[in-house]
């Protein structure tokens, strides 16, 4: 069994908070969406793994390397452009071999890892087996069809008219029978080779496709909301370890990581909160949920139920919450009485607020 991994695309689709990288790095509790996934496939005992990439190749190789911090072996597989989730798999060929695979899209976290479904497949081997998800509005995946039994009857990618509320999830299981139905369909409307007709394809041939229904699912839409729900969600889990410095005038209530090289002084973290090296975390409030990435600096302020980017600065701004903070914002108060802050602020921007 090997894993191959979709991380092209050129990471422009979305909004402020990815505009200058790769929307597999969007970071969930400090850290990068992809990296939940190479741990699940890790833990699944699947350690061969291709990597296509796309215009942020570099950017993803920088984060990943080889890959041996995971216990895994990768190799970068280049597509010369985003042609579809179906297009990866052809250009796959060669790595992927006669060998059984668990195609993971980057973007998609799944709570819970895919070590049952991989051993599922292994006992079972049909020609495909996907995962859905009820979703509130199916018309922005691909979506299932299923009969009063539970098979899938069929699939269409992104329908007006969706026939159920079951969305496709970003990670599937093939057999090497994936490669003809790969080369057997056309591009789609939007000039993609479509992963979800590759599959109707085998359907129809009357191939083996299972599916299995799950919970706890998230994609990055760009929806602020969501991002903060999955942080919380991730943060529900996170073990107190305090490697970084905490003077005696701080407290540290409940579940707390901070990073070795972080710093806390004289301030109140309240859990379940993350803090990553080399921040600075000085007279202020931290509360639950709020992601610090690496190299923040927090100073006379309050903030709660937030993700805080890297290199991020917010400075005598009380209160801060449910916000997101890009990478290198600096948010510095201005003369007049605040309020409460929401913020989505894209990387690099400088915000002066009312504090
Ligand atoms: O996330 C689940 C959905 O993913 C499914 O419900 C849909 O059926 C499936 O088509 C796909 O839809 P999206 O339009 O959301 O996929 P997106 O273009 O965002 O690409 C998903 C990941 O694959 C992302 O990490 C970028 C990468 N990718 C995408 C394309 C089109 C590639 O590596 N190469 C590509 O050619």
């Amino acid at each position: 069994m090997k894993a191959l991994i979709l991380s092209g695309g050129a990471g422009t689709r979305l909004r402020p908070i990815t505009h200058t990288s790769a929307k597999q790095l969007v970071p969930v509790a400090n850290k990068p969406v992809l990296f939940y996934g190479l741990e699940s496939i890790a833990e699944a005992g699947v350690t061969e793994v291709g990597i296509v990439v796309g215009d942020t190749a570099e950017e993803i190789k920088a984060a990943v390397g080889d890959g041996s911090a995971w216990g895994i072996e990768v190799t970068y597989l280049p597509q010369e452009a985003p042609l579809g989730l179906a297009h990866a798999v052809l250009i796959a060929r060669d790595f992927l071999a006669e060998d059984d695979f668990v195609m993971y899209l980057g973007d998609n976290f799944i709570v819970g890892g895919i070590s049952g479904l991989v051993e599922a497949f292994r006992a079972e081997r049909p020609a495909a087996q996907i995962l859905l998800t009820q979703v509130s509005d199916p018309r922005s995946f691909g979506v299932a069809e299923l009969n009063g039994a539970g098979d899938v009857v069929g699939l269409e990618e992104k329908p007006e008219h969706p026939k159920s509320d079951l969305a496709l999830v970003g990670v599937y299981l093939f057999s090497p029978a994936v490669h003809e139905a790969v080369r057997a369909i056309e591009p789609s409307p939007r000039g993609e080779l479509e992963i979800t007709h590759a599959i109707q394809w085998l359907i129809e041939q009357g191939r083996d496709v299972r599916s299995t229904t799950i919970d706890g699912y998230w994609k990055d839409t760009g929806n602020v909301a969501d991002m903060l729900e999955v942080n919380r969600s991730v943060l529900e889990r996170v073990e107190a370890d305090i490697a970084g410095k905490v003077d005696q005038a701080s407290e540290i209530i409940g579940r707390v990581r901070i990073d070795a090289g972080a710093e806390v002084v004289a301030s109140r973290i309240v859990g379940p909160a993350v803090v990553g090296a080399g921040a600075v975390i000085s007279s202020s409030y931290v509360g639950p949920f709020t992601s610090i990435a690496e190299g923040c600096r927090i100073e006379d302020s309050e903030i709660e139920y937030s993700i805080v980017l890297e290199n991020a600065s917010v400075i005598g701004v009380s209160r801060v919450e449910a916000s997101l903070i890009g990478r290198h914002v600096e948010i510095t108060p201005s003369p007049r009485v605040p309020a409460a802050h929401r913020l989505v602020i894209g990387d690099y921007s400088k915000v002066q607020i009312s504090s």
